[in-house]
């Protein structure tokens, strides 16, 4: 299992899945680059397991088709594909032990005992749970049961490793280290991978390239940064991190790009991206983008006036909400800063270098 082995390149093309009415998956056309690891991340529903039981040959599609490499696998039935999966669940044989549990593909596949024995030490030592092979899986933590769960996937060495939502059942702190671990694991094995989860940071943490996924298609994929800083919709703005998204003019004047909201006037730089012509646009303003100063007579033509109607203290950060004339606004403030409290009246600056314009006929 050595980097660049088992690299393939996964395409879906006009894949679309129905189950009886309902419709799980609409027009799925996407590359997944040999060698990466792709997050979908969606809401409840939107097709994630589905989308990622097609790839795997747990599920049929409805039409379209699926290659690895070159190779059309959309009739190749999941023992055919070369694919280790990894459920949330870790679905180990609780009655085997861990040698037991993780040398079984081997075993299926007739592989002598001596070397199923290697092999194991080799995958288990991969997980960082050497010396754990006669443990059975209720004497584990759910972090160890998930490590044998995965190491139960790279022994049979897939082309493809499918992982859904995996650490959604371990508590928050292993499970950063736990994605951490999987994503050391995939590139040094360098296996196409890929992970769903509910969870955005996981997935900005861990990914080459995110998928969101709404109402069973595809609205954007991505790295992270760039889905972060260009989001091509509302729905992704605020499902990648948080956001305020508010309506604005954009103005196309002789000195350049400007927005007016609020009765505010914001001169964007000339090199902004700007994927909207000039009338109504709707912007999305981070929390890290809207600053919150005391209330002040000097006027700014980048602060908005308000009222703190939440004021939360949350350790390094205070969180606020904050009413404007261009509605309620989700901002942080550092600590260390004063506290603005409920019932204040302030003013919110809007740095206009990192105002986000969401593309027109975008959802
Ligand atoms: N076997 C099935 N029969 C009928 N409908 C199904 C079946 N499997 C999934 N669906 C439907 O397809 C849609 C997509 O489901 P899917 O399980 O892929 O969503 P998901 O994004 O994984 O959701 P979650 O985040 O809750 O796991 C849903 O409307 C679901 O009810
Ligand atoms: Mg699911």
């Amino acid at each position: 299992m050595k980097p660049g082995e088992t690299n393939i390149t996964i395409t879906l093309s006009k894949v679309f899945k129905r189950f009886d009415e309902v419709s799980a998956l609409e027009d799925i056309n996407v590359v997944f680059e040999a060698g990466t690891l792709t997050t979908l991340l969606g809401p409840s529903g939107c097709g994630k397991t589905t989308l990622l039981r097609i790839v795997s040959g747990l599920e049929t599609v409805s039409g379209g088709e699926i290659l690895f490499g070159n190779e059309n696998v959309t009739d190749l039935s999941a023992t055919r594909r070369d694919v280790g999966m990894v459920f949330q669940s870790y679905a180990l044989f609780p009655h085997m032990t861990v040698e037991q549990n993780v040398g079984y593909g081997l075993g299926v596949l007739k592989t002598p005992q001596e070397k199923i024995k290697e092999q194991v030490t080799v995958v288990l030592d991969m997980v960082n749970l050497a010396g754990y092979q006669a443990r059975y899986p209720d004497e584990l933590s759910g972090g160890q049961q998930q490590r044998v769960a995965v190491a139960r996937a790279l022994i049979l060495e897939p082309k493809v490793l499918l992982f859904d939502e995996p650490l959604s059942n371990i508590d928050s702190k292993l499970r950063r280290s736990m994605r951490e671990e999987i994503r050391h694991l995939q590139q040094s094995t360098g296996i196409t991978s890929i992970y769903v989860t509910h969870d955005q940071s996981e997935a900005l943490a861990v990914s080459d390239e995110v998928v969101v996924m709404k109402d069973g298609r595809i609205l954007q994929k991505g790295p992270p940064r760039s889905l972060y800083h260009r989001p091509e919709s509302a729905f992704v703005a605020n499902f990648i991190g948080e956001s305020n998204v508010v309506e604005a003019l954009l103005v196309n004047g002789t000195d350049g790009n400007r927005v007016e909201l609020g009765g505010i006037d914001l001169a964007l730089p000339d090199s902004m991206h700007i994927p909207a012509k000039p009338g109504m646009v709707k912007l999305s303003l981070r929390p890290e983008v809207l600053h919150i100063e005391a209330k002040s007579d000097d006027k700014d033509s980048e602060c908005l006036e308000g009222i703190v109607t939440e004021s939360a203290y949350m350790g390094p950060i205070i969180e606020y909400s904050v009413k404007t004339t261009i509605g309620d606004l989700f901002t942080r403030g550092p600590a260390y800063e004063t506290q603005h409290l409920k019932g204040e009246q302030v003013r919110v600056r809007i740095r206009p270098d990192e105002i986000i314009v969401i593309p027109a006929c975008s959802e």
